[in-house]
């Protein structure tokens, strides 16, 4: 199995990094050091998506259930320690009594524990254990509590984890769009961007919004599109119908499960994608198809542009209706004459 490597940014305070890099002898461990709890803190964000468990929780559990190991083997009572550690530092750690009751649990059980009724307890332990890659052990689904985390396992489908990173949680509204390619950012014939999205992504990008593109369309076709229509500077990551639903057929594709991408919301031509991201609890907004001989409605793009950055301003400059008139007259046969351009 591929070791899980970590990417992204954690939910963990300074002042506890502080702490744990004074206080813990094996933060440096590449078992069951920082690189691990990185990828515990991964794993429990990406099932928490799927299950509702609480990301907060899960972060201190992902950094204290291995804290206190005094070594590499059987260590029984590094979970008790772990949790007395975080108990001598309950001041910095900003979590409130429940949550901190649930992380002390789960670290005092990870090990030997029996499964409890908490999502986040089975949560963090699930999290932990499908990290067991790192040592050369196939996590079995079968103590796993959690459905996605079960499902991983029994596919063998690590990509998905690998390619997860965890967002701030502590932000408000939404920190990662993802967009639909054909019909919503790009025309019908993959020959040209919808008219006023470039001012979209860069106004988007410029606000620290991570974006992503989610298409039915195969890699082999939409990956030269992207490229070619300069696209691809905008995006931290594709995924391709190769990805998700190899045996699409027309008309009948899964539903974009943007959960998996860590996506608030989906911009989509399709009424059937923005419904299923609603039925999950996330954000969908239904644009007009965009196709290459009708005029883009730019009120809809700004109107997009205030769901995800409310503070921000944003105005499209609308072309001379005249201009345009006679650009489609001439486009048939000729280009527009420079003195009318002017
Ligand atoms: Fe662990």
């Amino acid at each position: 199995m591929e070791t899980l490597i970590w990417d992204g940014i954690s939910m963990i305070a300074p002042e506890v990094l502080d702490i744990l890099r004074q206080e813990s002898a094996f933060i440096t461990s590449p078992i069951h050091g920082i690189k691990h709890w990185r990828t515990v803190e991964r794993n429990g964000h990406y099932l928490a998506n799927f299950n509702g468990a609480d990301k907060a929780v899960l972060s201190y559990f992902a950094y204290f259930h291995d804290c206190m190991r005094e070594n590499e083997h059987r260590d029984k009572g590094h979970g008790p320690r772990g949790a007395v550690f975080a108990m001598k530092h309950r001041d910095i750690i900003p979590l409130n009594d429940v949550q901190f009751k649930q992380l002390t649990d789960a670290c005092k059980g990870h090990t030997y524990g029996t499964r409890p009724e908490c999502i986040t307890i089975n949560t963090c332990w699930d999290a932990d254990r499908l990290d067991l890659g790192r040592v050369g052990i196939d996590p079995d689904a079968s103590y796993l509590h959690d459905v996605e985390a079960k499902r991983i396992a029994d596919e063998f489908d690590f990509e998905k984890l690998i390619n997860f990173k965890v967002k701030d949680e502590s932000r408000q509204g939404i920190q990662k769009v993802v967009f639909d390619l054909d019909n919503t950012l790009i025309c019908e014939k993959g020959e040209s961007v919808r008219q006023g999205m470039f001012a979209l992504l860069d106004s988007l990008k410029l606000n620290g919004i991570e974006m992503s593109i989610w298409t039915a369309s195969t890699r082999e076709r939409a990956e030269p599109i992207i490229d070619k229509l300069f696209l691809s500077g905008y995006f931290s990551d594709v995924v391709y119908r190769d990805d998700y639903d190899p045996d699409a057929t027309w008309g009948r594709t899964q539903p974009k499960d943007i959960r998996y991408s860590n996506g608030d919301l989906l911009v989509d031509d399709s009424k059937k994608h923005i419904e299923f991201v609603e039925s999950i609890g996330l954000k969908g907004f239904c644009i007009t198809p965009y196709i290459s001989y009708i005029d883009t409605n730019l009120d809809e793009i700004e109107q997009l542009h205030q769901l995800i950055l409310p503070k921000v301003k944003f105005k499209l400059k609308r072309e001379n209706q005249l201009l345009k008139t006679i650009k489609r007259l001439f486009s048939k046969n000729k280009p527009v004459p420079k003195w009318i351009e002017c």
